[in-house]
């Protein structure tokens, strides 16, 4: 049996990579660069950076900024129209998740029309959009080298995965320098959602020797700094650990899958506006307990390589201590409970069974080790409350 991978073109990784931006444009041969990013990056100078970067070699780039965190349907709709009226040959996507998904999706809408429903899943987007530089400024969602946008239809609640080559930026710049300044609370969503992201892979049933060695990597990467970067944002070490762990995550779940934590963690982000990273927190040590027993091996691997366990533990201990410290971890990085976060309970409850179904329609919770039935998973639901 063989894995396809896919990655971007190009990566530029490390400190500064941003300011490759030109030579990587040239070797591109795109000369009309879009930016899409969002009012952060604005204010905080970082849209400009890039334009002095590009204006040092006699280039020059339109920004959009009007992309919306966790984005819909409606909310791309004007990046859609910038990008199509516009005669760009490129987009820059500068930010966390949220403007690098809605880029992917603009850089699609824009050159082959229709409605982003067409292209959620089942459907492969295989058909190239406006070629994309992603240069996230989290570490993150790893959506700079993914082949995956989330796009919310507001009509239904729904989060739409959609999924292909298509999505997949032809470059990245992975430039730790742009989370120095991160908000903590920021830095521990996005960092658990890395951290998610490379256990779900080495996890899931479409786990295959490539995406295990990305995995194994970014967990040895994440764990010991995770809590560094949240405590200590400007220590440079552990940044630039992050991000690469962040990264090597990415490629593991692009090139093998998400599973149930993230399954689930859409309809709570949909429904209640969680960031991404928080519902996954939130999620992620009860189901880790559910699915433990059904893959007891590949766990304590994970609790080994996220520095939970000793790599001399049985598995038995290794597996008692992942669950341990996730809740632990939990702790430290305050992460709230959905009550704790506002959301209301009779409310939460109602929903549970729509939120089931939806989680189960994303195909997600199918690569899990322990394939949950809609009824196992409004319990797990429930007992985050
Ligand atoms: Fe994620």
């Amino acid at each position: 049996m063989s894995t396809q991978v896919v990655l971007p073109r190009t990566m530029q990784i490390g400190e500064h990579s941003s300011h490759a931006l030109p030579d990587v444009l040239a070797t591109l041969g795109c000369t009309r660069p879009l930016i899409i990013t969002d009012g952060m990056m604005v204010k905080l100078g970082y849209a400009e950076r890039l334009q002095s970067v590009l204006s040092e070699h006699n280039l020059s780039a339109d920004v959009f900024s009007d992309t919306l965190p966790e984005p819909t349907v409606a909310s791309i709709q004007a990046g859609v129209s910038t990008a199509r009226d516009g005669n760009y040959d490129s987009i820059i996507a500068l930010g966390g998740g949220s403007p690098i998904d809605s880029a992917k999706a603009i850089a699609i809408l824009a050159r082959h029309g229709g409605e982003m429903r067409d292209y959620k899943f089942p459907r492969q987007v295989d058909e190239q959009g406006i070629p994309i530089i992603a240069i996230p400024t989290t570490a993150g969602t790893g959506s700079e080298v993914t082949r995956f946008t989330i796009i919310t239809d507001e009509t239904t609640d729904e989060k739409m995965l959609c999924a292909g080559l298509g999505f997949m930026p032809v470059a990245a710049l992975i430039d730790y320098d742009l989370t120095l300044s991160l908000p903590a609370r920021t830095t521990a969503d996005t960092g658990i959602d890395a951290m998610t992201h490379a256990i779900e892979a080495y996890v899931s049933k479409k786990a295959n020797p490539y995406s295990d060695s990305q995995a194994l990597s970014a967990m040895r990467l994440i764990g010991p700094n995770l809590r560094r970067v949240y405590h200590s944002g400007e220590d440079k070490s552990a940044r630039e650990a992050m991000m690469l762990g962040s990264t090597l995550a990415g490629i593991a779940f692009s090139n093998a899958s998400v599973a149930l934590v993230h399954g689930m963690s859409r309809p709570i982000g949909a429904h209640f506006h969680v960031p991404h990273g928080l519902s996954n927190a939130m999620l992620l040590p009860e189901v880790t307990a559910f699915s433990l027993p059904s893959a007891p091996e590949r766990y304590a691997e994970c609790a080994r390589a996220l520095g939970m366990a000793e790599v001399t533990d049985s598995d038995e201990v290794a597996n008692h201590n992942l669950i341990e410290a996730l809740t632990l971890l939990n702790q430290e990085l305050n992460v709230p409970t959905p009550e704790q976060y506002g959301i209301k309970r009779q409310h939460f409850f109602d929903v549970l069974p729509q939120m089931a179904e939806q989680a189960l329609a994303s195909g997600s919770p199918g690569n899990n080790p322990r394939v949950p039935s809609a009824d196992e998973i409004v319990e797990i639901y429930r007992r985050l409350w």
